[in-house]
């Protein structure tokens, strides 16, 4: 669970395999990202040891706590009362939050806040009663998506998780989830043609491995069905 150094300015951290509705084990995972002024952004906060957060704190003052996608809103909770000064940062909610959803946090849009503006782009996936947000980290050329591109590994002897995973869509090397690719192909459509517009080549999930080169070919796979 430490804080793993991806480039320069770009930062991961593992949090505990969490169990969803259908008994589905899923490793979670934060992201941290150094902006200009030296504060930092989180994105998707994991419940994280001590030496995690002193080693955060010796890399710059936490600024930004952000839920790219409503599934992840609750994570905020514990961090905002661990950084109280920190700005909060949210996808519009929906039915598929989790959690509070009264924390003061500002939604995220297509254009990107001048706190961050030109060292992250963002573009919303949109579909009904769900919106996620994804970045661009400019300078790491790495994407950061959440919950609508995930991949996980099967177990050995466990058939039963194995096909709720095939039948999830998200058996490795991944790909959407059944649930969120059924919400909107045309939302998906317009967030693949905007991200494949970018400039990237690493991809950072919260539920999968890094992808540490090839993510342009990595996400044209995935979102093969939306393209067609
Ligand atoms: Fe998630």
């Amino acid at each position: 669970m430490a804080l793993e150094q991806l480039d320069a300015d770009l930062w991961v951290a593992d949090g505990p395999v969490a169990v969803d509705l259908l008994v589905v084990p899923y490793p979670t995972r934060m992201t941290v990202v150094r902006l200009a002024d030296g504060g930092l952004w989180v994105a998707s906060p994991v419940p994280t040891p001590v030496e995690v957060l002193d080693a955060l704190r010796e890399l710059g003052p936490v600024r930004h706590l952000v839920s790219p996608t409503p599934r992840h809103h609750w994570r905020l909770e514990s961090w905002h009362a661990l950084f109280p000064d920190a700005a909060l940062w949210s996808c519009r909610t929906g039915p598929f939050t989790l959690g509070d959803k009264r924390l003061p946090a500002t939604v995220l849009t297509d254009e990107a806040p001048a706190a961050w503006a030109g060292q992250l782009d963002q573009a919303v996936y949109r579909g009904r009663g769900f919106e996620e947000t994804t970045f661009l980290h400019r300078a790491s050329r790495t994407l950061l998506v959440e919950d609508i591109v995930q991949s996980h590994r099967p177990s050995v002897g466990r058939p039963l998780l194995n096909g709720l995973i095939r039948f999830g869509n998200v058996q490795a090397p991944g790909g959407v989830p059944r649930d969120i690719r059924a919400i909107s192909r045309r939302g998906a459509r317009a967030w693949v043609e905007r991200v494949l517009s970018w400039d990237f080549d690493r991809l950072v999930m919260a539920h999968g491995p890094v992808v540490a080169t090839g993510a342009r070919a990595y996400v044209e796979r995935a979102f093969a069905w939306a393209l067609r």
